[in-house]
């Protein structure tokens, strides 16, 4: 392995296939359950279910990061911002789920919205996090502002050429 932090393609997969579908698997029952959105085919018991078990599957993924890519991550000194923040949130949304299970009856709306607002910060982080490579970023606009200019460019060419045209002296007057 060449960079610290970088993972094994199995678990690459794992880690990302994991946490994926458990935050879109919420993400969908929250559409469907508080937002009302396409209730019935969103925020139905199966969904919730496929949450629940993709969230069992995700907190395995959660462990297979602990004992070496934790340690290799802040040895990297990358990444430290998005990967302790992840690991925070992530410890929240288990203590918030097993609250959902088992909490009091009267804090549990409380605890619904936490659960999801945390939810919801997390996905972000963890794209971030894992998806992107920060160091592509400036390589990435720079490519960016070179093809608007080189667009900027000819646009003003195109616009110099129609003025030029539009002038009677400068017209073939053989062109009908
Ligand atoms: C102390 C906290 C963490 C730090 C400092 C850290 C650091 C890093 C670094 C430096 C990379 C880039 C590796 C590379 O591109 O070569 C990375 C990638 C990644 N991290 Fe973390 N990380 C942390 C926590 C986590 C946690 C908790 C998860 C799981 C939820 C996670 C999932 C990933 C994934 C999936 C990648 C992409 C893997 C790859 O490209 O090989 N990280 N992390
Ligand atoms: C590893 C992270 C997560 C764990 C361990 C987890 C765990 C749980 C558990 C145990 C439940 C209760 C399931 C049930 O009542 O049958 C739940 C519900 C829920 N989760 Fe997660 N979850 C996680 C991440 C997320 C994410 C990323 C979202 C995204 C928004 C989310 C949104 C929800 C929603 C909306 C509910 C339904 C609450 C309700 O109305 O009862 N969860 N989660």
């Amino acid at each position: 392995m060449s960079r610290l932090g970088k993972m094994p393609s199995w678990q690459r997969s794992f880690v990302i296939g994991g946490m994926l579908a458990c935050s879109i698997s919420g993400t969908l029952y929250l559409l469907g359950h508080e937002f009302q959105i396409q209730r019935a085919a969103l925020g139905n018991h199966n969904i919730l279910a496929l949450h629940g078990v993709f969230a069992m599957i995700a907190t395995l993924a959660l462990g297979s990061v602990l004992p070496f890519h934790l340690k290799a991550g802040l040895k990297s000194k990358q990444k430290w911002l998005s990967g302790l923040s992840q690991l925070g949130f992530l410890v929240a949304l288990l203590l918030t789920g097993a609250l959902l299970y088992y909490g009091p009856a009267e804090m549990r709306d409380e605890v619904i919205s936490t659960h999801w607002i945390l939810g919801l910060l997390f996905f972000a982080i963890f794209l971030l996090h894992s998806l992107m490579r920060i160091s592509l970023l400036p390589t990435f606009i720079a490519k960016l502002l070179r093809s608007t200019s080189v667009r900027e460019q000819q646009a003003l060419h195109h616009q110099r050429r129609a003025q030029y045209l539009d002038s009677p002296a400068n017209q073939d007057p053989t062109y009908r």
